[in-house]
């Protein structure tokens, strides 16, 4: 295999490959990086994986400038000549619980014990460094066959149940390759789905998928409604409610531009259970930290028209006027600043044509309380 580096990339890989060489220690790349250069892509990040205990091996070189060390997981994030390398060890892991964060048992394995504990076989392909700077692929998984076949497969049975989240990672690649699930994993999937195992889930990693879900713009009405048809959801809930023609319409009704971050809090956020709302200035006052897309969001799961009232009649109307103006004018301080702010606010939410300027709010205070 090839790998199209730049120039200057090419030749710190070089570098480190030849140390390696010299030290025995066989170095790989691994993962989305492997994934995307077999499918013709540029890779942007650059993981190594050193098959032994990474922070050794980067200690070991005098070249490199360390920028944080996790020790837990044997890993090492770097800068070399400007360019940042993250290098991990070959590690075990192990789930104690479904859906919880696993646990290293052992760093510095065997590169296949490494590859075993991934996702789908088209991330578990490795490509040995040489300093050649021809690359070795390892493929124990057939994942170079699955990727000409756009298939996603995991690597053993229990995997869905260790990480339910790689249910949505699948989605992400299915949607980002236009690959598809194998028949045998949607069966696992099913299955999961079932009867999911929430008690262990971990929120971080949750999240984090979600967020790599909702990232693209143009895939998140896709991936919230086969969040939604395909039973997703129930990695996180019993019921989620979706209704796309609502939720296009929504879209338009906010003028929302990024339908990903909405994807993502229409998912994570609770229904607000709302107050009685008495005028306008209770409907302003309780929205005013709204932005737009908690709006769409409260208004796809309330069905709550004083959202869109808020967005259409309130949402840009400014008081001018300050406390401290008012005492300027002569009243004293305590709660009627407060009171008279109020009044002058809620008569410009009821729209009053005369109040515009700050010196129409003056002349409508004057005209309105005694001194
Ligand atoms: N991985 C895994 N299970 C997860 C998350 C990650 O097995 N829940 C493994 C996979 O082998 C994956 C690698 O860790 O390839 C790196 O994960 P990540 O950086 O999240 O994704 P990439 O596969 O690199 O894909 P991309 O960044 O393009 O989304």
């Amino acid at each position: 295999m090839q790998i199209k580096f730049n120039d200057k990339v090419n030749h710190i890989i070089k570098k480190i490959a030849l140390k390696a060489e010299r030290f025995g220690v066989k170095i790989y790349f691994v993962g989305g990086l492997v994934r995307d250069v077999l499918m013709g892509k540029t890779p942007l990040d650059i993981d190594i994986l050193v098959e032994g205990n990474a922070i050794n091996f980067v200690k070991s070189l005098d070249f490199v400038e360390i920028k944080s060390i996790h020790k837990d997981f044997g890993t090492v994030k770097t800068e070399i000549s400007g360019v940042s390398i993250d290098f991990a060890s070959t590690r075990i892991e192990e789930y104690p619980k479904s859906g919880c964060l696993p646990h290293v048992t052992k760093i510095g394995c065997d590169i296949k014990d490494d590859l075993i504990r991934r996702d789908f076989t088209i991330n578990a392909i490795a490509a040995r460094i040489l300093p050649s700077l021809d690359y070795e692929i390892i493929d124990i998984f057939n994942g170079c066959d699955d990727i000409s076949k756009g298939v996603l497969k995991v690597l053993h049975k229990n995997s869905y149940i260790d990480d339910p989240t790689r249910i949505l990672r699948g989605l992400d690649f299915k949607l980002r390759f236009n690959f598809d699930f194998f028949d045998e994993d949607e069966k696992l999937i099913q299955e999961y789905l079932k009867n999911p195992d929430r008690d262990g889930l971990s929120t971080d990693r949750v999240i984090l998928t979600l967020n790599k879900l909702f990232s693209s713009n143009e895939r998140a009405m896709s991936a919230i409604s086969e969040f939604s048809s395909c039973g997703y959801y129930k990695i996180l809930f019993d019921e989620f409610l979706f209704n796309r023609e609502n939720f296009e319409n929504a879209i338009k009704l906010f003028n929302i531009k990024d339908i990903g971050s909405l994807c993502l809090k229409y998912i994570l956020e609770p229904i607000e259970i709302l107050p009685e709302f008495k005028s306008r200035l209770g409907i302003y006052k309780y929205f005013k930290n709204y932005s737009d897309i908690d709006l769409c969001v409260h208004y796809l799961k309330t069905n709550d028209n004083n959202t869109l009232i808020y967005y259409n009649e309130l949402k840009n109307v400014k008081l001018y006027l300050k406390g401290s103006d008012l005492l300027n004018l002569g009243f004293n301080q305590g709660k009627i600043i407060g009171f008279i702010l109020d009044k002058v606010l809620e008569a410009k939410l009821s729209k009053m044509p005369d109040l515009i300027s700050f010196n129409d709010e003056i002349e409508f205070v004057k005209r309105t309380f005694k001194l």
